[in-house]
């Protein structure tokens, strides 16, 4: 791997963060399918695009980009050797030959200048140590006229069922959370506010951010979703009381297609002057 800029994210993806990503691919990927929709609406990637998936993870968004670029190339990069092994793995067995995949920190690495039409990214571009400097390094990338586009988080707001649900779910666990959970978090919420958005974009034209309303998949039914939930947090248990709550409160939520909560991302787009 290339220098990492941001050590501490180095360890969280390569911890215990990026190993719970790694064993529930599944389950991460059926929550954030439902962005897939916004996030190529805005890259319109066309045969033929050479693209680059930052913070591509278990690859999901490389696969699908692979697709509508072929016979383009596709490039993953990513900080985490557990999530690119699993990238790796699925892209063997989908048998998708124009995607590769480089462990590097997207913020540092010499991409070739100009080297790619489009520059995506869901939710992989909120982790660097330096923004200004990553959307700079992007836009090198990019040749002349290529378009930046990704989604991040949105602020939740009263009326996100996301927020409400994760919210009591914090406060039911009650559990101090590891030094890497909240690294991880605070990193994640780093570009909620739209004008930092803007700024950490400077030297772009044509900047868009525009809010959407997205449903994420927490689980095929309550049980399976509280599972999940759990997974994520040391010890793993809540008393009966307690979980009695979870379930109560994720109910509504259930359809014959999953636990579904509605949450709020920002879509960014750009151009490379
Ligand atoms: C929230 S996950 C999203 C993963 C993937 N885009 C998806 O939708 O499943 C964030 C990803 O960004 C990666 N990441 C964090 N910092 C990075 C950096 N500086 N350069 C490249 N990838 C980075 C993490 O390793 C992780 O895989």
């Amino acid at each position: 791997m290339t220098f990492v800029a941001d050590p501490r994210q180095a360890a969280v993806w390569n911890g215990p963060v990026g190993a719970h990503w790694a064993a529930h691919q599944d389950r991460y990927d059926a929550m954030l399918a439902g962005l897939n929709d916004t996030l190529f609406d805005a890259a319109a990637v066309t045969p033929g695009d050479r693209v680059l998936d930052v913070g591509c993870g278990a690859g999901a968004t490389t696969r699908i980009a692979a697709r509508l670029a072929a016979p383009g190339q596709v490039v993953g990069v990513d900080i985490s050797t557990p999530l690119l092994e699993r990238a790796r793995a699925s892209t063997a067995a989908e048998g998708i030959a124009n995607a590769a995949y480089e462990c590097a920190d997207a913020q540092t690495r010499p991409f070739p200048a100009g080297g790619y039409d489009v520059v995506l990214s869901r939710g992989g571009v909120m982790f660097f140590a330096d923004h200004a400097a990553a959307f700079r390094n992007l836009a090198r990338a990019l040749r002349p006229g290529g378009r930046l586009a990704f989604v991040c988080p949105r602020p939740p707001g009263p009326h996100s069922e996301e927020g409400r649900v994760l919210g009591l779910f914090g406060r039911l666990v009650d559990a101090e959370p590891g030094p890497d959970q909240v690294a991880a978090r605070t990193a994640m919420a780093s570009l909620m506010d739209p004008d930092r958005i803007r700024e950490v974009l400077a030297g772009y034209e044509e900047v868009a951010v525009v809010p959407v309303t997205v449903e994420a998949v927490w689980g095929r039914d309550v049980p399976d979703a509280v599972e999940f939930l759990l997974s994520r947090v040391p010890g793993g248990a809540l008393p009966a009381s307690r979980l009695a709550e979870l379930e109560e409160a994720l109910r509504p939520f259930a359809t014959d297609t999953g636990v579904r909560l509605r949450g709020g991302v920002w879509r960014v787009t750009a151009v490379r002057p």
